[in-house]
């Protein structure tokens, strides 16, 4: 038996995380949400009966150290997978290199402040939350959600300018993965930020996109295939989540802090 939290798990690849663990009846799943009753419904149409979901923004600390103690009481007191998935991804500014900010400083401000409180300062609310489960643990995981999109030679090679913020947030929730390490590594609690892959969820949908991100986004695959000449577009997001927990599993102390793709080396795609 394993106790898992997945923080943002209403849809994409946190839905997904909660999917596959409550596959195994062992398991204790449980999700920090939003919406809890649009997650209820969905999670009730999809048989899924062993997930238990608890409200909690991750900009919101107290809502986070609440949503702890109600998992303590699920779980004896104890979490042994912490995954913080939820973040903030803004279509608007994702095509926007540095300098189609001139003139509109405001918007950089705002996009900036709530990636960096949602992508940064929401990872470090939540594990800060649910350390004392963590450390009562013996499973000892801790794994932020990263992207690709913060590695510096991707972006080079594939020369991708855009998404400016998105990133700089990725590229911080990289430092706080590995700053925890540091601090933690003599409790022995284990930290990765981990990349997904470029994954078939909703952002990535072409039915969400406007004609100038739908071509903006085919230009940034065919970058990537330059890249990677083996890359055949998005994967599915059971895909991703199934690699992902393979890395996350096999995650040892030696490697805490680092930054890992869902191949669980350096290859983003
Ligand atoms: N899909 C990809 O190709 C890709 C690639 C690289 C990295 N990633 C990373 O993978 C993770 C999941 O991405 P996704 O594609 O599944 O995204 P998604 O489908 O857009 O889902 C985003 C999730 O984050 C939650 N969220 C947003 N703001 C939140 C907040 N303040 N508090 C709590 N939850 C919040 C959303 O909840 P609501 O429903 O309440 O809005 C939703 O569950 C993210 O960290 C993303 O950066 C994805």
């Amino acid at each position: 038996m394993a106790s898992y939290v997945i923080a943002g798990a209403s849809r994409g690849l946190g839905y997904e995380f909660l999917r596959q663990l409550s596959s195994d009846p062992s398991n204790k799943v449980v999700g920090l949400v939003r919406n809890k009753e649009a997650v209820q419904a969905q999670l009730s149409a999809d048989n899924i009966t062993n997930v238990h979901l608890a409200v909690a923004d991750l900009t919101d600390p107290e809502a986070l150290v609440a949503a702890a103690k109600a998992t303590a009481e699920l779980t004896d007191g104890v979490v042994d997978y912490l995954i913080v998935n939820g973040a903030y991804i803004s279509a608007d500014t994702r095509p926007l290199s540095p300098t189609n900010f001139i003139g509109k400083e405001a918007l950089f401000k705002d996009d900036l402040t709530k990636a960096f409180m949602t992508n940064v300062a929401g990872p470090l609310y939540a594990i800060n939350a649910f350390l004392p489960l963590i450390r009562a643990g013996s499973t000892k995981k801790v794994t932020i959600i990263s992207s690709g999109m913060a590695d510096t030679e991707i972006m080079d090679v594939a020369g991708v300018s855009q998404a400016v913020v998105y990133s700089a947030s990725k590229s911080a929730a990289n430092v706080l993965a590995k700053k925890y390490a540091i601090e933690l590594k003599s409790e022995g609690i284990i930290f990765l930020a981990l990349s997904p892959g470029l994954v078939n969820t909703s952002g990535n949908s072409a039915e969400n996109m406007t004609p100038e991100m739908l071509a903006d986004f085919q230009a940034m695959l065919q970058r990537f295939r330059e890249y990677e000449p083996g890359f055949k577009g998005p994967i599915t997001p059971e895909e991703s989540v199934k690699m992902q927990l393979k890395v996350i599993r096999g995650l040892t102390l030696a490697g805490s802090g680092e930054f890992l793709s869902h191949h669980g080396n350096k290859r983003w795609l």
